[in-house]
């Protein structure tokens, strides 16, 4: 059994939102669907897919203008948020110490945080790659999680690029970050792969150790595109 989790990023609309439920409704799969949509469409009730958010406010409430705080997605009945997203650190300079603020945030609310790591081309093509995603977990991990959190390697290069490590580079990754969690008390959280993951090569990617599931960008949009990639494992 694996995790699907679908990053709508601004796309999308409520009635799009609708008819992806439908579509999903009849799908013949044990995965666990999640799907990450604007604030905007949160509200929606699914037997079938769970609904997350893709960013919380790292305050807990109060005069802070248009900022969702945890406490409000998990009012809408939302079970997931995504936290320190490549496009999070890269438009709004969210450091390592802000993502975990955030994680802290959703779980004490009661959410489940999915934490994402991954390096710049910058830092691939200066050899960091290893430290960026090892300090990533280790920053913006919060000490205190109880195991209820999710963390997602997304090599920001790859992303919406049409691009993708080789399979050792991803199985390398996804091993560092498995053991970095084991060494924090944190072994067994599921570690998703994202990064222009569709149904052509989704089995592949889940194939390989310690995969436990994608996030998926554009190809969540669309129940043509979604659903080849959720049936592509058992
Ligand atoms: P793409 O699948 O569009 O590359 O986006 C990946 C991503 O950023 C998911 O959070």
């Amino acid at each position: 059994m694996k995790i699907i989790a679908g990053n709508w990023k601004m796309n999308g609309s409520r009635d799009a939102l609708s008819n992806m439920i439908t579509a999903l409704r009849d799908v013949d799969t044990e995965n666990t669907i999640i799907l990450c949509v604007p604030y905007t469409m949160l509200g929606v009730e699914s037997d079938r897919v769970h609904m997350g958010a893709q960013d919380v406010s790292a305050h807990d409430h109060g005069a802070f203008t248009g900022e969702i705080s945890a406490n409000m997605i998990s009012d809408t009945g939302a079970k997931y948020v995504i936290v320190g997203h490549s496009e999070r650190r890269a438009y709004h300079n969210e450091t390592n110490d802000i993502v975990r603020q955030k994680a802290t945030m959703a779980l004490s609310n009661g959410l489940t945080p999915i934490i994402c790591v991954g390096e710049t081309m910058d830092e691939k093509q200066a050899g960091k790659t290893m430290e960026i995603i090892e300090s990533g977990v280790r920053e913006s991990v919060p000490t205190d999680a109880t195991g209820n959190i999710i963390i997602a390697y997304e090599p920001r290069w790859a992303i919406g690029a049409g691009l993708t490590p080789t399979d050792t580079e991803i199985a390398t990754a996804h091993k560092l970050i498995a053991d970095t969690l084991t060494s924090m008390g944190l072994g067994g959280t599921p570690v998703l792969y994202g990064a222009s993951v569709k149904g052509s090569n989704a089995a592949q990617i889940m194939s390989i150790p310690n995969v436990d599931g994608v996030l998926v960008g554009g190809a969540s949009l669309k129940p043509d595109d979604f659903i080849p990639i959720i049936t592509s494992v058992k």
